[in-house]
């Protein structure tokens, strides 16, 4: 069968609006679902998107939302908890829920985002709760047998691309500050392309050989975050020093953030990155995709950045 009606859940970010743009462009019919339609107005424009505001854990409106879907994406995640939005609620609680919807409504396929280094004794809640989507979503599929929920899961390193939030922000803190005291310095990553994801994902639709898998994505090399911003900074073409933290000074900075109105870091994230975020094997041959190195890609955004606000300097100093 093609699908042909895809529901996404978290379409309005980094992820699915490329996602969202993959799947428009191979003429599916796209409705995304958002708390607020205002987030994801920049998905309005395109052909064959229906934007809807839902509560994605009100049961009947989601029911409502999926019915008569062949495929539903879910690719809502936190990095980090705040009030009632805790991991579990939102890792693993709420794609339980999105399962059995799909099962209470005939929705064949599930399509789903977690995380590299998920696992039940991982070091982050982060991670063990990305596990636990993984297994409730198992264990919901396979309930009944016959009509089992044909379920992908994806587990990519980090992503980079336009709009990420981790090369961005270190370009962000780069710009702002003369010396980056960095936590985890040797933490390495293993960073992959956004559309090299999204491709992935749309990929996986026509490919029967994917249900029941689990994929790790990675990009092509393994960097230590020294590395990963050390190359923002010299992208950027700034004089910065990067002075690493050791493991104690490391978890006191993550402590230390929590109180900051704006989350930059937690003690979580220090603990998610107790485990190295990289893949052990290629980018899953069944996509037919050679993963794009992050040198062809970052660069065309932070440097564009960088002239754009070059460009707002000339005019403040100018008084415009
Ligand atoms: N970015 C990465 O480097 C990376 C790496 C590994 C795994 N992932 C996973 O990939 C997925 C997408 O990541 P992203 O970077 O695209 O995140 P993002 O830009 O923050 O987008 C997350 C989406 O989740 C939805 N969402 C968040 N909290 C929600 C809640 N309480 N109820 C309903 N919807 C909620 C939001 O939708 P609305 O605001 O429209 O409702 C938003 O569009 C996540 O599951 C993340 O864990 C990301």
């Amino acid at each position: 069968m093609k699908a042909k009606k895809i529901v996404v859940l978290g379409g309005s970010g980094f992820v699915g609006r490329h996602i969202v743009h993959q799947l428009c462009a191979h003429g599916y019919e796209v409705k995304v679902l958002t708390r607020r339609r205002e987030d994801a107005k920049h998905l309005t424009m395109l052909p064959n998107v229906l934007v809807e505001e839902c509560d994605v854990f009100f049961e009947s409106a989601f029911n409502r939302a999926i019915r008569g879907s062949d495929v539903v994406i879910n690719l809502i995640g936190i990095l980090h908890e705040s009030g009632r939005n805790t991991f579990d609620r939102i890792h693993a609680e709420l794609p339980r829920r999105v399962a059995q919807a799909c099962r209470a409504q005939g929705v064949p396929r599930l399509l789903h985002m977690s995380a590299l280094q998920a696992a039940p004794d991982a070091p982050s809640a982060y991670l063990r709760s990305k596990a636990a989507g993984e297994a409730a979503l198992r264990e919901v599929a396979q309930d009944g047998a016959k009509d089992a929920l044909q379920v992908t899961m994806f587990r990519p390193s980090v992503i980079f691309g336009r709009g990420d939030s981790f090369f961005n922000l270190f370009a962000a803190l780069a710009r702002l500050m003369p010396v980056l005291m960095l936590a985890k310095p040797q933490a390495r990553f293993q960073p992959v392309f956004v559309e090299d994801v999204a491709q992935a994902f749309v990929a996986s639709l026509d490919r029967v050989e994917t249900v029941g898998q689990a994929y790790p994505l990675c990009g092509p090399t393994v960097y230590t975050l020294r590395e990963l911003v050390r190359y923002v900074i010299d992208t950027l073409g700034l004089k910065r020093s990067i002075i690493g933290l050791n493991d104690r000074l490391s978890y006191l900075q993550a402590w230390a953030m929590e109180w900051l109105p704006i989350k930059l870091m937690t003690r979580d994230n220090y603990y998610s990155m107790q485990v190295d975020s990289v893949c052990d094997c290629a980018f899953p041959p069944v996509f037919g995709i050679r993963p794009t190195p992050m040198e062809a890609v970052v660069p065309t955004y932070l440097a564009a950045d960088t002239m754009r606000q070059t460009y707002m300097r000339f005019r403040s100093t100018a008084g415009r």
